[in-house]
């Protein structure tokens, strides 16, 4: 066993902790040799930071290009390219028709995603998906949505949309006449756990899009998913496009806020046709699990409390919820819509087309109500735990005007959420009942 001498406690574990003046010239010594290792150990670990920086970097087709102060997600690695994956890029974006769309759908293994790639695919549209398949929700869930898309020939390119050569790469395989982007970290509570990964996803990451976009020959059209959430505090109803949008009442809702203003930019700069849907309360079948609708069923089902919130004096909060078909047809009908981006090659050549759409249900109903329908369809009595609404990013009511869609898009939502949630209930228990998979 190791004897401690006197000088191993005059070694202090910190510099700091050194009193130079107590030592003996041996202890300096000691201390001199003891300093030079330190100072060898923290160079070795500095050149390999500075190596693991380069390798980072560097373009590769096995990438990871992500600034490293964000999510712990997005630093994991993707692998693609080489000729069979080239060739399944191809064909998963032809068409079928000569004047068919060719669409690069951004997000497509999430809820909104996969409807829209699926309905874009059955009408003869070229489509393919990118995703990077992240944890905020249980990833078998988007790993089910991408074999349901490969069973109707959509392929998901695994990547990160900061990832610019994989980007780049896509645009060089496929001529992309547009570019559906919904790829984002939502969720409004989330964003106070992790901040870093909405300015990530919504705000780094569509700029990524837009760059490249931008230099593609031929630019596509991009249309995008903003959010109901940029009408943040407002109390005039219902929600207009024409309505200020100046006081976002999450880190979620100020990114999508951010969005909208940089989408002008590459509009007025570079010509790109760009259209930003703000979309209300989406749901149905593969729904996202961080939705109430969704996590009511769970915790109804499980005999677990659910917490109803309610604003000041005693004030309902609503929501203006609308069904996943609705908003697939808005998506679509703004694909169609849009006009082609005006530049090429980075240079804009004329003024180009820049819309915002709300696309909403124009039919808020109460929170408790919601769970009263739930109660129904499941032949389950809540247990309601009636809770203040949590000032961390909800707002009391959303309620959309729809007629500036109504009249560019055609689009007239016909599902109510009796019917919608029906549909939901029946899907989630045959997914979840099937006795494989359970609701995390
Ligand atoms: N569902 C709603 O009620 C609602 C309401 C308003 C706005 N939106 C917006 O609509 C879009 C789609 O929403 P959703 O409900 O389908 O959400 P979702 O989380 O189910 O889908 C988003 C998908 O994007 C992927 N993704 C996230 N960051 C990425 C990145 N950096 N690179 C590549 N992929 C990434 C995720 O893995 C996920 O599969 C989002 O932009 C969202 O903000 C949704």
């Amino acid at each position: 066993m190791k004897q401690m001498s006197h000088i191993d406690h005059d070694i202090p574990s910190t510099p700091g902790k050194f009193k130079m003046e107590k030592s003996s010239y041996m202890n300096r010594i000691r201390w001199h040799y003891s300093s030079l290792a330190k100072l060898t150990f923290w160079s070795f670990v500095l050149f390999l930071g500075l190596i693991l920086v380069f390798f980072f970097k560097s373009p590769t087709s096995t990438s990871s290009p992500l600034p490293s102060d964000l999510s712990r997600r997005s630093l994991r690695t993707y692998s693609w390219g080489g000729p069979a994956w080239e060739k399944r890029v191809r064909a998963s974006s032809r068409t079928r028709s000569r004047n068919g769309l060719s669409v690069l759908v951004t997000g497509a293994a999430g809820f909104v995603g996969t409807h829209v790639s699926a309905a874009l695919k059955r009408r003869g549209d070229g489509v393919l998906g990118l995703d990077n398949f992240n944890d905020y929700y249980d990833p078998s869930l988007k790993r089910a949505r991408q074999a349901l898309l490969e069973r109707s020939g959509v392929f998901i390119v695994e990547g990160d949309i900061n990832d610019i050569a994989l980007l780049k790469k896509l645009f060089e395989v496929v001529a992309f006449t547009h570019v559906m982007h919904l790829a984002a970290q939502a969720g409004v509570r989330y964003a106070m756990e992790n901040p870093s990964s909405y300015v990530h996803s919504n705000i780094a990451g569509l700029v990524s899009i837009l760059e490249v976009c931008k230099s593609a020959n031929p630019q596509p059209a991009i249309v995008w998913a903003s959010s109901s959430s940029v009408y943040g505090l407002n109390t005039k109803v219902p929600f207009s496009e024409k309505d200020r949008t100046d006081q976002p009442a999450s880190l979620y809702a100020a990114t999508k806020k951010a969005g909208e203003e940089i989408a002008h930019t590459y509009n007025h700069i570079y010509g790109l046709s760009l259209t930003g849907l703000r979309f209300f309360t989406v749901y149905g079948p593969w729904g996202r699990p961080d939705m109430a609708y969704f996590f009511f069923t769970k915790d109804i089902l499980k005999g677990k409390s659910v917490p109803i919130f309610e604003a000041a004096n005693h004030g309902t909060v609503a929501r203006d919820f609308t069904y996943i078909d609705d908003i697939v047809k808005g998506c679509l009908a703004a694909l169609d819509t849009a006009e082609k981006s005006t530049g090429s090659g980075g240079k804009k050549k004329g003024p180009a087309q820049l819309r915002v759409f709300n696309l909403g249900n124009t039919s808020p109903v109460p929170v408790s109500d919601l769970v009263s329908i739930l109660e129904r369809l499941l032949k389950v009595k809540a247990k309601r735990s009636v809770t203040k609404l949590p000032r961390n990013g909800d707002v009391q009511f959303t309620h959309a005007n729809i007629s500036s869609a109504q009249r560019e898009l055609g689009y007239k939502p016909t599902t109510d959420l009796q019917t919608g949630l029906k549909k939901f209930v029946r899907w989630y228990l045959s997914y979840y009942d099937s006795g494989k998979k359970s609701a995390q």
